[in-house]
């Protein structure tokens, strides 16, 4: 299947579909029309069938989206089809929030390891994987085939740790700190604010009381 030119955009919508494709195939759905799949989502048919359409189209004249199929192949333009080895920099209260929560793994995020500088943190356990202190770090990574780690430490370590992560291997970096990193061009950068997606809904609400306010 060719992947030509496909922009950020679509590539965002792509784990909304895979979500919703998923609760389907729970459900035991075994097919879908667009248009049943955008009064779902919410999004309109036309934009569900372009996004589907960059990637060769899965859906047939009269019959629609086989939901397995869709599932699938979604699944391997978002690269679950493989396990993908991850570690946690910051085991406070971010750092300990995304290692509690077990049901990354059920997409293929093995936590293989979580590190800290604080000694008081040293063998405390989440989930049954201990926190190790920085110094152990570059050995971990380099013998545990760690892909991802999690950045959650003050701004002011983000970049020095950053680059120590990747002059041991990392090739990816899950970025919650609140500082651009500039890494080199083949390190694989996600940065998350959800502060930004605060004000997406502050907007929302203010666009909303716009909208309904009485005259
Ligand atoms: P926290 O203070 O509870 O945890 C930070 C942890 O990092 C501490 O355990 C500390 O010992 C450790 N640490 C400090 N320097 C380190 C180093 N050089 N190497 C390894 N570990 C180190 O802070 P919290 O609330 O967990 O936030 C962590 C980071 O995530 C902060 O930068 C915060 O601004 C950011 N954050 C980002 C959010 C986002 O949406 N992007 C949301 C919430 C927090």
């Amino acid at each position: 299947m060719e992947e030509r030119g496909i922009s950020q955009a679509v590539i965002r919508r792509l784990p909304r579909y895979y979500r919703y494709l998923g609760e389907l195939l729970e459900n035991g759905v075994e097919r879908i029309s667009s248009n049943d799949l955008s009064k779902k989502m919410k999004v309109t048919a036309s934009q569900i069938r372009q996004d589907l359409n960059n990637f060769g189209g899965f859906g047939q004249q009269g019959y629609g989206y086989n939901v397995k199929y869709l599932y699938t192949e979604i699944g391997k333009i978002l690269g679950l089809e493989e396990d993908h080895n991850m570690i946690i920099i910051g085991a406070g209260n971010l750092g300990q929030a995304l290692a509690n929560y077990a049901a990354f793994e059920n997409r293929g995020f093995i936590l293989k390891g979580i590190f800290d500088v604080n000694p008081r943190l040293n063998g405390v356990s989440i989930r049954g994987v201990p926190i190790r202190m920085m110094d152990e770090l570059k050995s971990f990574v380099q013998s545990n085939d760690v892909e991802i780690a999690a950045l959650t430490i003050p701004k002011e370590k983000a970049i020095e740790v950053a680059n120590l992560l990747v002059d041991n291997g990392v090739c990816a970096i899950w970025n919650f700190a609140h500082t651009d990193l500039n890494l080199p061009d083949n390190i694989i950068v996600e940065n998350v604010h959800l502060s930004e997606s605060l004000m997406q809904l502050s907007y929302n609400i203010s666009r909303y009381r716009q909208e309904h306010k009485q005259s």
